[in-house]
């Protein structure tokens, strides 16, 4: 990437931070504290990232229309934290406290309610386009999180269950970032298209990407081996549940429940962390980045789209 180009995405994401932390004032001091918490407590931004590096690939849109629509993106991916914890009974989330044990359940519900409410304030301003997709988003959004929970449903494959409650939990919104980003550029519909279709699989590859951060990683932020205590299977132990090897057999006793026992999740990250699922895995999630990247051959050429195929490869590179 150009130092101008470096430069003026980093100077948007300035602004955008800024802009955030306003959006989470609440009318009382407690109000703006909750809403603050895992705002102000960071996180890789990747969706306003989205939005910043498709508008930059057109270059003409107004900044306060990037954005609004940035904000409007992160303040319902950090919304969707907010709830997401009290589902998931979280204990920590972007290295602190998550909201749902610093306050309670129903307060974290809320706010995480009024998150989305000022969510949907940004995307007013922009337009009615702008608020269809962002209700039409949010509401795969909540069915991806619902589906999560009850599991496959009679005649559907515990693999294309766990693809689809992927991709509407979180590609969706990441597909959204990419298309607002063409949005307030005015790029023409065959691009925004394009940018719904990259957004899509490529945030299938972010949420792969955590999945396997989930068993492997002691700096996510995030307290390892949280889908094993929910008893969620992802990628790595759906090929696990799938062997017919008996060596398998038990970790496929262990990953069969959720696990509240500290010990057998420990049993069952290290179990994990050693067995060839992992391999295969990433090699999927490099085989759908590789095929997600293909998109960006039909957009405008140029050192936005370099920085796009960065943002694809960073998403393989977290797990890698
Ligand atoms: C976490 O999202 C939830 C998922 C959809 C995987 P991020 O990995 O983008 O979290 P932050 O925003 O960086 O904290
Ligand atoms: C969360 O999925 C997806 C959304 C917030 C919509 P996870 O439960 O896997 O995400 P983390 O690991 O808590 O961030
Ligand atoms: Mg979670
Ligand atoms: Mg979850």
């Amino acid at each position: 990437m150009g130092s101008g180009l470096a430069d003026r995405i980093a100077e948007q994401l300035a602004l955008i931070e800024d802009r955030l932390l306003a959006e989470a004032h609440g009318d009382t001091p407690f109000v703006t504290e909750a809403a603050a918490h895992i705002i102000a407590a960071g996180g890789k931004r990747f969706r306003p990232g989205m939005v910043v590096t498709v508008a930059a690939l057109y270059g003409t849109a107004a900044v306060e229309s990037v954005v609004k629509a940035a904000l409007a993106v992160e303040l319902t991916h950090v919304a969707s934290l907010y709830h997401d914890d009290v589902m998931d009974e979280a204990e920590l989330r972007r290295g602190t406290v998550s909201a749902n044990r610093r306050f309670e359940n129903t307060v974290a519900i809320l706010v995480g309610d009024f998150l989305f409410a000022r969510a949907s304030g940004c995307v007013a301003d922009l337009g009615a386009g702008y608020v269809k997709l962002h209700a039409e988003t949010f509401s795969r959004l909540v069915q991806g999180q619902i589906g999560e929970v009850q599991g496959a449903a009679a005649g559907v494959s515990a693999y294309d269950h766990y693809l689809r409650v992927i991709a509407d939990k979180t590609a969706s919104l990441i597909s959204t970032s990419a298309v607002y980003g063409g949005m307030v550029s005015g790029a023409p519909a065959g691009d925004l298209a394009i940018l719904a279709a990259l957004g899509d699989e490529i945030g299938t590859v972010f949420q792969l990407s955590d999945d396997l951060l989930d068993i492997t990683s002691t700096q996510s932020g995030k307290t390892p081996g949280t889908d094993l205590r929910e008893g969620v299977l992802t990628l790595p132990t759906l090929l696990v549940a799938a062997s017919a090897d008996p060596a398998d057999a038990r970790l496929q006793e262990l990953i069969g429940r959720p696990l509240s026992d500290e010990a057998e999740v420990a049993e069952a990250l290290g179990l994990l962390r050693e067995h060839a699922a992992m391999g295969a895995a990433r090699e999927e999630i490099a085989r759908r980045a590789a095929a997600a990247e293909t998109h960006l051959d039909a957009l405008p050429a140029g050192e936005a789209n370099d920085a796009l195929r960065e943002l694809c490869r960073s998403v393989v590179s977290r797990s890698a």
